[in-house]
């Protein structure tokens, strides 16, 4: 293999052709599978360059141009020159290629049997010679050959023309969009499917057929997919106005994929994780996924697809969007509460630990080496932060009017972020210029506050990222709470709007008797350096009006006594105790926000908050407050938890739902005080719903060994014909704390189930392990970097991209002692050392020692 090179945003020139049509035929089998490809090209401007076209791993069998056999080309491993062309002309080659080969996931390959595509970002490379880059725009024929038998099922984009048989037992069906699209969009399929349908009459009056394909025998697993599609499609044209554009939609699951899923116009391509659920199987949480994925892939048929990106580096133009507009569609039908602490949990466990370390890039990037390592926590997830603050600042009216005015500039278009941001600004009559600093400047902004009397100054600086040096201040909304500090009278909540360094705010009531909450409802991705007193955040905690600052106040009550167990400074583990205690009974009828509270930060988003981590002290720290806490409060555990242990029937209802965290939160916290063996088995035993089942497993693994381990066994005898389920007992035991946890990954990875080949198993596995097991990664004789990086080196050959996102953890060695770093240093530098290292692990891996 050879590492390709990096790519410059800067560098962006326009395509010299483009391709107004191609028309492919594809005959599939597995090692040997024949597409041709005819294209209708155009020169565009006036130069004598010759046509380039993108393909890697492809055997090339004729070229022709115009109909003529052609022999003046060249050809490379990543590319075909094809010269001496005239402006406008007909292009067509055959290629063969071998799916059964293709472990990458990435192109056409097979996934169980069926064989399926994944294009994007530049996977359409690995099917044919194509100018693979969004800004060209093409209109498609596809014509899909097959085994009948075997692959009954042949789709692809758009709406089915024709179909026929032939007299070798194959079968053919011709498939056309009436959309333009950029090649990564395209997508195929074919197999032998279970299928579910169903209709969704648009608010015009448009019928349109929604089909969901899945692996056969899963039909009743498919319900709350198809009904999550049918709640997407309803709300984005109540919300945004937009309407489905196309006569069928179709949902295909398959158990081999790299991401989640993958919104290919008019034919969505899902990881089955994000499809399949009924509640023998799936938790709440499952549940909740599947809805938030369903509705993303959806949405980017108007963010994504009907608008697309000019290049690679505009990539949050699509997906900072999208992941905004299926997190507003989830506040909307799920708890709002519980549906913005999980966002705000991605960013500080992830994107803080992204900007901190060696990968840190813009939600806009300038430079890749590998795309595929940048669909990250930074571009999807602060991206939608960033789309959130111009929500606010634009208010969700002027925000659609933006929306409407985007669509009515740029639809059929492939642009860029500045021409979004430019869209927005133009349909309210607002300068967004300072706000676009936000796309170009990577690191989390630092927020530090003064007060004098009713006055506030107000700071903010960004620190220095590996990728950038030097930082500008930003336009930041910045929303804050003022609140009684012993609860009398009312919260008073305000924006400033943060435009330099330093700026001075007079508060709009007196702040006598009043506490700040800053950055209330995580109002920007920033970090709040202002430490609150213990006192401070007692206020905020039982009297804020705002119930996500509540709970901020409990998680930096959390870290605060933990940072100081650290210390060995016991007092504050006393009063967070005690503040809790008082909490719990006040709010005992709160269940929403007591399964919340309670939960303390994961050691992985305190690791990801420190500069300097001393793992064992933390660890240890960790465990002490948690314990403590359990202690104080376990009257009123007992009292709730029998008041919670008699339900109904497993029903996907927000007060279930509600119940069922309540009880999780509860009973991992008294577990940590308390023998609950009895009672963990006996919900085991009795449970009729996976959230419960996990539930027992979850605060058995946080305390009681032998009630863990006889539990787990059950488990595995129920479901160990079932991968997806037991993917979560792989996880279970990848993220237990135990000395000899690395014998027992490597019993794990002898499991007839597991095969490196399967992204979900490796992630479940290895992924949990070094993302979630700080204390099996981190093992003080380094024997954890080294079963961990001998397995990378396994996998980077089968599957670059999943290797190169699992090594994350490692990435950020300058934090840990500095025995540990050496360790680190030696494993990291003996990936690097590979000869047949792939790009996307060289990119992470080189920057991270550079
Ligand atoms: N566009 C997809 C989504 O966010 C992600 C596909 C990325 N795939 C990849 N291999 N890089 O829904
Ligand atoms: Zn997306």
């Amino acid at each position: 293999m050879s590492i390709k090179a990096a790519k410059r945003r800067e560098d962006y020139l326009p395509p010299d052709f483009t391709v107004d049509h191609i028309d492919l035929k594809i005959v599939l089998a597995a090692d040997a599978t024949s597409v041709s490809a005819v294209l209708q090209v155009t020169r565009i401007g006036s130069h004598e360059r010759p046509l380039c076209l993108d393909g890697e791993q492809l055997t090339l069998k004729s070229v022709e141009v115009d109909g003529i056999a052609w022999t003046d080309y060249q050809l490379s491993e990543t590319a075909l020159t094809i010269n001496g062309v005239p402006d406008s002309f007909v292009l067509s080659t055959v290629v063969e290629i071998a799916p059964a080969h293709n472990t990458s996931l990435e192109g056409l390959y097979l996934s169980d049997g069926a064989f399926c595509t994944q294009c994007e970002a530049e996977g359409f490379r690995k099917i044919t010679y194509f100018l693979d880059r969004p800004d060209v725009l093409s209109m498609y024929d596809v014509t899909i050959t097959a085994p009948q038998d075997e692959y009954p099922q042949l789709l692809s984009n758009g709406n089915k023309l024709a179909s026929g048989h032939n007299d070798d037992g194959t079968h053919w069906v011709k498939w056309q969009d009436p959309h333009r699209k950029p090649c990564y969009l395209f997508a195929l399929v074919a197999g032998d499917f279970d299928l579910l349908t169903d209709e969704f009459t648009t608010q015009s009056g448009r019928v349109v057929a929604l089909e969901l394909y899945v692996d056969k025998g899963k039909l009743n697993r498919g319900q709350h997919a198809l009904d999550s599609l049918k709640r997407a499609m309803r709300w984005d044209e109540e919300v945004f106005g937009l309407e489905y554009d196309l006569d069928v939609y179709m949902i295909v699951a398959v158990d081999f994929f790299n991401m989640g899923a993958m919104e290919n116009k008019g034919l969505n391509v899902f990881n089955s994780k994000f499809v399949l659920a009924d509640s023998e199987t799936a938790t709440d949480d499952d549940y909740f996924n599947i809805e938030s994925v369903i509705a993303h892939e959806y949405f980017h048929n108007w963010t994504g697809n009907r608008v697309t990106c000019r290049d690679w580096f505009q990539l949050s133009l699509k997906e900072g969007l999208t992941v905004f507009r299926d997190q507003i569609f989830s506040e909307t039908f799920n708890s709002p509460l519980a549906t913005r602490i999980k966002q705000v949990k991605v960013i500080r466990e992830h994107q803080f630990a992204e900007d901190a370390g060696p990968m840190s890039h813009p939600i806009r990037p300038d430079e890749v080496i590998e795309m595929n390592n940048f669909y990250t926590v930074t571009v999807y997830d602060k991206g939608a932060e960033v789309i959130r603050m111009l929500w606010t600042l634009l208010t969700p009216e002027g925000f659609k009017r933006g929306m409407r005015f985007y669509f009515d500039r740029h639809d059929g278009q492939a642009v860029t972020c500045d021409d979004f941001v430019n869209a927005m600004q133009d349909a309210n009559d607002i300068d967004l210029s300072l706000f676009k600093r936000w796309y170009g400047q990577s690191g989390t902004p630092r927020i530090s506050i003064a007060q004098h009397g009713d006055k506030l100054t107000i700071g903010q600086h960004t620190p220095a990222t590996a990728d950038q040096a030097s930082k500008q201040a930003l336009l930041i909304p910045l929303q804050l709470e003022m609140v009684p500090s012993n609860g009398q009278g009312e919260s008073v909540q305000l924006t400033v709007a943060l435009k330099s360094e330093t700026q001075e705010v007079l508060l709009p009531v007196s702040s006598g008797n009043r506490v700040l909450s800053v950055n209330s409802g995580f109002s920007a991705p920033v970090i709040v350096e202002q430490q609150a007193s213990l006192a401070e955040l007692g206020s905020i905690l039982s009297f804020a009006k705002s119930d996500f600052d509540r709970w901020e106040a409990s998680q930096a009550l959390f870290k605060q006594a933990m940072l100081a167990n650290m210390e060995g400074d016991a007092s504050v583990i006393n009063e967070t105790a005690q503040l809790m205690a008082q909490f719990i009974t006040a709010e005992q009828r709160n269940l929403a926000l007591l399964s919340e509270v309670l939960i303390p930060p994961s050691v992985e988003s305190l690791v990801a908050g420190l500069e300097q981590v001393n793992v064992d002290a933390l660890l240890n720290s960790h465990k002490a407050v948690y314990k403590r806490v359990a202690i104080e409060c376990a009257p009123m555990l007992e009292k709730l938890l029998a008041a919670l242990v008699l339900r109904d029937e497993y029903a996907y209802t927000p007060e279930q739902i509600v119940q069922r965290k309540a009880l999780n939160t509860l009973l991992k916290l008294y577990s940590q005080c308390q023998d609950t063996s009895d009672m963990l088995t006996t919900l085991f035993t009795n449970a009729d719903n996976m959230t419960d089942t996990l539930t027992a497993l979850q605060a058995a693994q946080l305390g009681n060994q032998s009630t863990f381990e006889s539990l787990m066994q059950q488990f595995e005898e129920r479901w160990q014909d079932d991968p997806l389920v037991l993917d979560k007992w792989f996880a279970l035991h990848a993220t237990t704390e135990r000395p000899d946890i690395l014998a027992r990954l490597q019993l794990l990875m002898e499991h007839k189930q597991y095969t490196l080949k399967n992204p979900n198993r490796i992630r479940a596995i290895l992924g949990s392990f070094a993302f979630y097991n700080t204390a099996g990664l981190h093992l003080s004789d380094g024997s954890g970097y080294r079963f961990f990086t001998d397995h990378l080196l396994a996998i980077d050959p089968v599957n670059p991209q999943v290797a190169a996102r699992i090594v994350t953890p490692l990435l950020s060695w300058r934090k840990f002692d500095s025995d540990r770093q050496d360790k680190i240093k030696f494993h990291l530098t003996r990936i690097l050392d590979n000869p047949q290292i792939s790009s996307d692990l060289f990119e992470k891996v080189s920057k991270s020692l550079a």
